[in-house]
């Protein structure tokens, strides 16, 4: 079978997930290919090893760029450091506001706390970014190569974490807000009010998109060994929990010839597992792609293997 489904108009923002090494790059730079033969298309690599550069043998950076020789897909790399830093400077004010009238810390305490993490901020930045530009609609198809798993999942439940810290802060500032009335008489929201509920509407965009089946879609990748099954699982199962369901899986690398005795003795314990794999995802929609003799690098190795994808 091949990945279906992707070129619904509706269906926006496609995810690549799985555990490492898998070829979660490798699907998500031939999908690039393959959708941007009709619609204008834009890879995205939220991994922080950033191998679509790699993968098509190209410099990409951390701004949009047209694929040389590639009509209709462009490219670009998040880097969750620097969103993070210009967050910094952008909010800084609003920040600090926060900080100084909800407690009684001093600047220099402020200065400190400020140079700590604030927890997913960095994630959730990211994946505003690729929001946004789904927001402003430049393109048709957003593809995403996400980082491993663990990587992976913290993305999904930082929104979460951070919404918590956005709960404390807002009780902190209700208290303020309260001893203003008190003493002051009328309150006025402040730069600090506004950044709270920016905040927070910010995670609930990520999170209305990521759950709606209609506009957004994750694949998840696989390989035929038990370690990969087991870690799928609990992909599967974690991003369920997050009301994101998974409709389809990629099994990849495998085997196809039974030329040899070591290459029929692996394809036997292959198969046991694609049966596995079978069995326990009996409700996912399937796709073997074959493991190949040389490393899927380039262009036209992704144009190649695109046909397994979508075959
Ligand atoms: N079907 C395949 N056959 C041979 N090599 C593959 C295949 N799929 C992926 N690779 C290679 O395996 C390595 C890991 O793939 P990659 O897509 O980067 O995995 P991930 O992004 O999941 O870490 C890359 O060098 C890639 O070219
Ligand atoms: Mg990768």
């Amino acid at each position: 079978m091949a990945l279906t489904g992707l070129r619904e108009d509706t269906l926006k923002l496609i995810l690549f997930g799985g555990k490492g090494g898998v070829g979660k790059t490798t699907c998500a730079s031939s999908t690039g290919l393959y959708l941007a033969k009709d619609f204008k298309t834009l890879l995205v690599s939220t991994d922080p090893a950033h191998s679509v550069a790699d993968s098509l043998g190209l410099k990409i950076g951390d701004e949009i760029k047209e694929v040389k020789g590639i009509k209709n897909l462009s490219a670009l790399e998040i880097s969750a450091e620097k969103t993070l830093s210009m967050f910094k400077i952008e909010y800084d004010v609003e920040i600090r506001r926060l900080f100084d009238t909800s407690t009684y810390l001093d600047k220099e305490d402020i200065d400190s706390i400020l140079a700590l993490p604030i927890p997913g901020i960095d994630e959730v930045m990211g994946f505003k970014t690729i929001v946004d530009l789904i927001e402003e609609g430049g393109f048709d198809k957003y593809i995403v190569d996400t980082a491993p798993t663990g990587h992976a999942l913290r993305l999904l439940t930082l929104p979460e974490l951070l919404d918590d810290w956005i709960k404390v802060m807002a009780k902190m500032r209700w208290k303020y807000r309260y001893m203003v009335e008190r003493f002051a008489g009328k309150y006025k929201p402040d730069e600090a009010d506004d950044f709270l509920l920016s905040m927070k509407k910010t995670v609930k965009r990520i999170g209305n998109i990521l759950k709606d089946q209609q506009r957004c879609e994750f694949v998840v990748i696989t390989i035929p060994e038990s370690m990969a099954i087991l870690e799928t699982e609990r992909l599967i199962n974690n991003l369920s929990k997050y009301g994101i369901n998974v409709r389809q899986l990629v099994i990849n690398n495998v085997l196809e010839s039974t030329g040899c005795g070591f290459c029929r003795e692996r394809k036997k314990e292959q198969e046991k597992y694609i049966n596995q794999i079978g069995g326990r995802f009996s409700n996912l929609k399937i796709t073997i792609t074959p493991l190949q003799s040389k490393e899927v690098k380039g262009i036209d190795a992704l144009e190649n293997f695109k046909e397994f994808l979508f075959r």
